[in-house]
């Protein structure tokens, strides 16, 4: 066993696909409005791969940018581990695929399924096994082609999810962003509240499925919305307690950007200015899993993190699934 390995990470990237939906563009769809999605949601444009782009096409594209962030080479990764709800294939799974595009040649290479949450769970997998010694470099994967599950007949869905992919590198170095916590929780109790219900093994894809729309994402948002506001406010309360600091004590939260007002109310029950929140929603919409390491990596960009900062990363999602993690960066 290895003592004293801490696991931090070392490179960031993340890749946005250039092409664009606005608002605009989805009034012409669904009876939508700019004003409405922009008033509900803080969303103004969200991004789109072109026919044919798949998952792993964007997860290479953000993690050749992490690997030479972290200043490594692709054969140096001992692990992949990409959190996805949009893989390539239902197996093998889409780090095989990414394993092959980037040419981590001695990684083992598997997917995660924790949906808008599933970042988060896929780094404290990475810490973990950094922390054990039984890896030292880790590259962890949030990517997602959400325009391929989204009803575009459906307004309810269709003007809330993005395309994109962020990843990071974790590694024993204590001279980088330290991960000092992760904190993971389930309720399996709301897992109709989001879900996609064809195409697995209770409703396998069949004529009757698609006809049905099973094959796209469904979800009752207002549930969902409460859910998410109260368990995230509770789990960043818990992991400051846990971890022995003040909830004002955390310089940026990076939350999942589902929602600008569930981000705003989160805020305000926690007491924090939202100038400590870190906010792109209105430019990608919710990209599920790749919607946290994609603002790592924006937030990094625009020098909203300096060293010694307390970040908290936030998530939830379906399942429900919920995660924390807190980085010394
Ligand atoms: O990432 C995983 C976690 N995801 C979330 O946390 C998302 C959580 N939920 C939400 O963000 C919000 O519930 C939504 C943005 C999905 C919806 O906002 P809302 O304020 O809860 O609206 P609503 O569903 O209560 O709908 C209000 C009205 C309805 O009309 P009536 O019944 O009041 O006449 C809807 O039919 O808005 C209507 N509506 C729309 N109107 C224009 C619903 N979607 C649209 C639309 N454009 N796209």
């Amino acid at each position: 066993m290895h003592q004293n390995q801490i696991a931090s990470i070392t490179g960031i990237g993340s890749y946005l696909p250039s092409k664009k939906l606005t608002n605009h563009d989805l009034e012409k769809i669904v009876d939508t409005t700019d004003d409405w999605i922009l008033q509900r949601t803080g969303i103004r444009e969200r991004r789109i791969v072109e026919n044919g782009v798949a998952t792993s096409d964007l997860a290479a594209h953000a993690s050749l940018k992490a690997i030479e962030n972290a200043g490594i080479s692709a054969e140096e990764i001992d692990m992949i581990i990409t959190s996805t709800i949009t893989p390539d294939y239902l197996f093998p799974s889409t780090s095989c695929c990414l394993q092959k595009q980037i040419g981590a040649t001695r990684a083992s290479a598997f997917d995660i399924s924790a949906a808008c949450s599933g970042f988060v769970y896929a780094l404290s997998i990475g810490q973990s096994f950094v922390n054990s010694g039984a890896a030292k470099t880790v590259l962890v994967v949030g990517s997602e082609c959400l325009s391929k599950i989204v009803d575009y007949t459906d307004r309810t869905t269709c003007v809330l999810f993005g395309d994109g992919a962020g990843a990071v590198v974790v590694q024993n170095n204590p001279e980088k962003h330290q991960i000092l916590d992760t904190r993971l929780v389930s309720d399996g109790s709301h897992s109709d509240v989001l879900i996609i219900h064809g195409g697995g093994s209770k409703h396998p894809a069949s004529p009757d499925s698609i006809q049905q729309r099973l094959h796209y994402i469904q979800f009752r948002g207002k549930e969902v919305f409460k859910l998410a506001i109260n368990n995230i406010t509770n789990l960043v309360i818990e992991t400051a307690q846990k971890n022995g600091f003040d909830v004002q004590d955390i310089d940026l939260i990076i939350p999942h950007q589902s929602n600008l007002r569930i981000i705003e109310a989160t805020m305000e029950k926690l007491n924090l200015p939202m100038e400590k929140a870190f906010v792109n929603i209105n430019k990608y919409g919710n990209t599920s899993s790749a919607s946290v390491p994609i603002a790592i990596d924006e937030a990094q960009q625009e020098g909203r993190l300096k060293k010694g900062d307390l970040v908290m990363l936030v998530a939830f999602g379906g399942g429900l699934t919920w995660g924390s993690s807190v980085i010394k960066w």
